[in-house]
């Protein structure tokens, strides 16, 4: 029995640590899990991804973002996810199509529907049993990485930013009983605890 759990989040809300504190904690049980995240996870996804956060010398419009971003997305849906999951092996994802959905299909103001024909390709249409959505209001999200070297998405201006919040918080009210929403402002203990209460009960009803 294994499942598939997303973590998505704007800027500065907190995913990779709880991603790898949820990690940890199914790895202490002995539950076979692999953690990755988008965009990466392979090598050649990882180069990718590189490219669409660093670029400079050349504008890349946002259908070129969108197909590159999946491109990435298929080799590791292939290479890594889908195998993992078939050996029973669980598998937490840093990202993953509702990114492009809520930064290139809101962010960017692709139509929705070539961002979900893209998203279906790349993914086959594989879908998280969980997706835990870090909530957080831009302005703190951003200050909370002002210090860091800002690449090509969090250099992009403020009304980006909250399209691509609102974008997150539509999809999970359009599907609840995937969607996870956290108040990302709250101390890591307590994500972490509500992450894990939701995660055991899954585990428990043998979903998968
Ligand atoms: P991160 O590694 O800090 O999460 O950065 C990845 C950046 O790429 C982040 O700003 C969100 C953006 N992104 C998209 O715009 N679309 C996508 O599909 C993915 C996976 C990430």
């Amino acid at each position: 029995m294994s499942l598939f759990i997303t973590f998505e989040g704007g800027e500065g809300s907190g995913k990779s640590v709880q991603s790898r504190a949820l990690y940890r904690r199914l790895s202490k049980l002995a539950i076979p899990v692999l953690l990755t995240h988008e965009p990466g996870g392979t090598p050649l996804s990882k180069q990718i991804g590189r490219w669409l956060k660093w670029v400079k010398e050349s504008h890349i419009s946002p259908l070129t973002e969108l197909m590159l971003f999946n491109a990435a997305r298929a080799q590791l849906v292939n290479e890594v996810i889908q195998p993992s999951l078939k050996k029973g092996v669980t598998v937490i994802c840093d990202r993953y199509a509702d990114s492009t959905t809520a930064y290139q299909g809101y962010g960017r103001g692709l139509n929705l529907e070539i961002v979900r024909a893209f998203n279906d390709a790349a993914t086959k249409k594989l879908k998280p049993d969980l997706t835990v959505l870090l909530d957080i209001p831009v302005e703190i999200g951003l200050g909370r990485k002002r210090a860091k070297r800002q690449d090509r998405f969090e250099g992009e201006d403020i009304a980006f930013h909250q399209r691509v919040r609102a974008g997150y918080l539509k999809l999970a009210k359009e599907e609840p009983r995937r969607w996870l929403v956290i108040d990302a402002t709250r101390s890591q203990k307590k994500i972490a605890d509500i992450i894990w209460q939701r995660v055991s009960q899954l585990l428990s009803h043998g979903k998968r």
